[in-house]
């Protein structure tokens, strides 16, 4: 899950990374009556989106006074960045900044340790920084053991060229940082900018956490994060049905068991279609897992057939603990609980165990709906072909 800038602000406030004061407003009234509260003269009205670059968009404005700070709110709500809605905005004080710098520590996941990511030169894009000039941007391997201890932040502040004079009070805030990550079980926590303002300060102005849904059970009070009014409503119904789904902007609906089949499905569909005319691709991720019941197949069918851009399904189902003719079992009584509802042709592909007799039940059953295509290529080619048909007799 990740956070909103504010939630993330919150959060470094109580493993005391320093931030600046700030209150949240859905409304122009609520910023006015917001800077009011701060009592500063300067504010900075901002977009809570989740996603980067809200300043380039026109997301970030400053305000002077509680009628500027109502008519940028009045600007800001309601924008679109990136295809997200702004539906809050964050009055924070005024820094006076000196210097942008960029910190991120992240979960590495195939060195089997977390890395922290520190430059000099922050606020800008931290992906063209990357690209254009890695040399100005320090990569250490941080122990997941130890987190950021004093060894690990002198060693990053020193590769990132900090002043010297600044090591300490830097290297105290990637501590916090750190304490951030490992505490609150994040896979990614990025502060862009951190800056050092003319007073001298250091202040994480921009903050961005994922936590780790893997750990949600260690951490009751995450729950209160979870924002269930922009979430995408096909998420939100899967995940009340706890199945793993993730929403893709294509048409063709995927079903599978395992993760790592479910992602050579969306490569493989998406390869199939690139030719296609309107290059359909896939819908969304869905993984049903091991053992999953004929009901678990009827819940994945129906979210996946309730997405309005979905013009065709392909179930990829590969048979060990629970064999194919379970499975097959599964689809025919998930075609029969859905009745009217199942109105989408569905390509099935079934191989492993007791994939002879999975096969003949899909067969005996004749459903003018569900083709059953023996291999992976060429099922996800019939499943782009009909999306690709679909796409066509509509237009
Ligand atoms: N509280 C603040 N005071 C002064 N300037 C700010 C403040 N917050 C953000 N800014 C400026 O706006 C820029 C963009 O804001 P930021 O929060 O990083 O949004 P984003 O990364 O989405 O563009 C920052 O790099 C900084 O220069
Ligand atoms: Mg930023």
């Amino acid at each position: 899950m990740d956070l909103y800038e504010y939630q993330a602000r919150d959060i470094f406030e109580r493993h005391g990374v320093p931030v600046l004061r700030s209150l949240v407003a859905s409304t122009p009234e609520e910023a006015r009556a917001a800077y009011e509260r701060l009592g500063s003269s300067v504010v900075v009205v901002k977009a809570q989106v989740k996603i980067g670059g809200r300043g380039k968009a026109g997301g970030v404005k400053l305000a002077r006074s509680a009628d500027e700070a109502a008519e940028r709110a009045a600007e800001i709500l309601g924008m679109d960045i990136k295809g997200h809605t702004v539906r809050k905005v964050m009055i924070a004080e005024g820094a006076d900044i000196a210097e942008e710098y960029y910190f991120s520590l992240l979960l590495d996941r195939s060195n089997r340790q977390y890395l922290a990511m520190c430059s000099v030169e922050g606020g800008m894009d931290i992906e063209q920084l990357a690209e254009e000039r890695p040399e100005a941007l320090a990569r250490i391997p941080v122990d997941p053991r130890k987190g950021i201890d004093w060894d690990a932040a002198d060693a990053i502040v020193e590769a990132a060229g900090f002043p010297r004079e600044d090591w300490s009070r830097v290297a105290r805030v990637l501590g916090s940082v750190g304490r951030v990550f490992i505490e609150e079980d994040a896979t990614l926590v990025e502060v862009n900018p951190l800056v050092k303002t003319k007073q001298g300060d250091i202040i994480a102005l921009d903050g961005k956490i994922s936590l780790d849904d893997n750990a949600r059970f260690r951490h009751k009070h995450h729950d209160l994060l979870e924002d269930k009014q922009a979430d995408d409503p096909l998420e939100a119904a899967a995940r009340a049905k706890d199945l793993n789904y993730v929403k893709l902007d294509g048409s063709v609906g995927i079903i599978g068991n395992g993760a790592g089949l479910v992602m050579s499905t969306l490569d493989v569909v998406a390869k199939a279609g690139a030719d296609l005319p309107g290059s359909p691709h896939p819908a969304n991720f869905l993984d049903i897992g091991g053992g999953a019941s004929a009901q678990v197949m009827a819940n994945g069918l129906e979210i996946i057939l309730s997405d309005p851009q979905v013009k065709s399904v392909f179930v990829n189902v590969f048979g060990g603990i629970t064999s194919c003719n379970e499975v097959a079992s599964g689809i025919v009584a998930a075609m029969q609980m859905l009745g009217d509802k199942a109105v989408k042709p569905l390509v099935v592909r079934l191989d492993g165990n007791a994939v002879d007799v999975g096969r003949e039940i899909l067969r005996e059953f004749a459903h003018p709906l569900v083709t059953v295509v023996d291999t992976m290529d060429a099922a996800a080619r019939k499943a782009a072909e009909l999306a690709a048909t679909s796409t066509d007799s509509e237009a």
